[in-house]
């Protein structure tokens, strides 16, 4: 199957104004591998002047409300990011599962409220160094992957990201056998639920990628892209990932 790649970089809690200039920078570069899909989930502030600016790279949010509107102070729904400029979402981020305590119930919730807003999704799951080192990861995930994904589920809106926690922002990654092992793995539990889409849905793969890893793990079978971090706040940094995608 032949699956586009897609690089995302999540700017977290990270980004101002004056930072426009790199999501301008890495819209060229995007431009310049057209076959790779990139983009930005940028702070909330940053997605309506960072979509004017934003060449051929799309812009994301990193969190979104399940309801369309109410008494929610502080929160943002699907429809007022779309609205900013946002045209895809991540849900069930890590930092947002163990800090904000989301449930996969909550995620799969966000995850139908962008969607209907015309939002598509990258969907996290990920496993702790506890889990791992206890010889579970493949199940945990799997069994959170199918947790937390919405009815409906569909290759057109939806992707999957999965990030080690322990992996997330150390420097450190799962050996390329783990990565495969768990791709696989998780391909095979989301055909269990949605069956030949399955084949077309994109797992990408986040945690301390860089510009010396991407390539060998985006030439792993299953890996159809990556959700970086702290490497996608400059074009210097994230141009080398894309590059490995194409
Ligand atoms: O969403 C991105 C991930 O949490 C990866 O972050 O590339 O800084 O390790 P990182």
């Amino acid at each position: 199957m032949n699956r586009r790649k897609l690089v995302v970089g999540n700017w977290k809690m990270n980004g101002m104004r004056a930072h426009l200039d790199e999501v301008e920078a890495i819209g060229r570069v995007a431009a310049a591998h057209p076959d790779v899909e990139v983009g930005l989930c940028l702070p909330a502030t940053l997605i309506m002047a960072g979509s004017e600016r934003r060449g051929a790279a799309f812009i994301g949010a990193q969190n979104c409300h399940m309801d369309i509107s109410g008494a929610y102070t502080g929160s943002l729904s699907a429809d007022m990011l779309a609205e900013a400029g946002a045209t895809w979402v991540i849900t069930g981020h890590s930092e947002r599962r163990e800090a904000r305590g989301e449930t996969n119930a909550d995620i799969a919730a966000k995850s139908v409220a962008a969607h209907k807003a015309g939002i598509n999704v990258i969907l996290c799951v990920g496993e702790t160094l506890a889990v791992r080192d206890a010889g579970r990861a493949e199940q945990v995930v799997a069994d959170q992957l199918l947790a937390s994904l919405p009815e409906g589920a569909a290759a057109d809106w939806l992707a999957v990201a999965y990030e080690p926690i322990w992996a997330i922002g150390t420097g450190r990654i799962p050996t390329m056998e783990a990565v495969a092992t768990m791709h696989a793995a998780l391909r095979k539990a989301l055909a269990s639920r949605i069956g030949a889409e399955a084949d077309k849905m994109r797992i990408l793969y986040g945690g301390s990628m860089n510009g010396d890893n991407a390539a060998d793990l985006m030439a792993l079978a299953d890996v159809d892209g990556g959700l970086v971090g702290g490497a996608s706040l400059s074009a210097a940094k994230f141009a080398p990932i894309i590059e490995a995608a194409d």
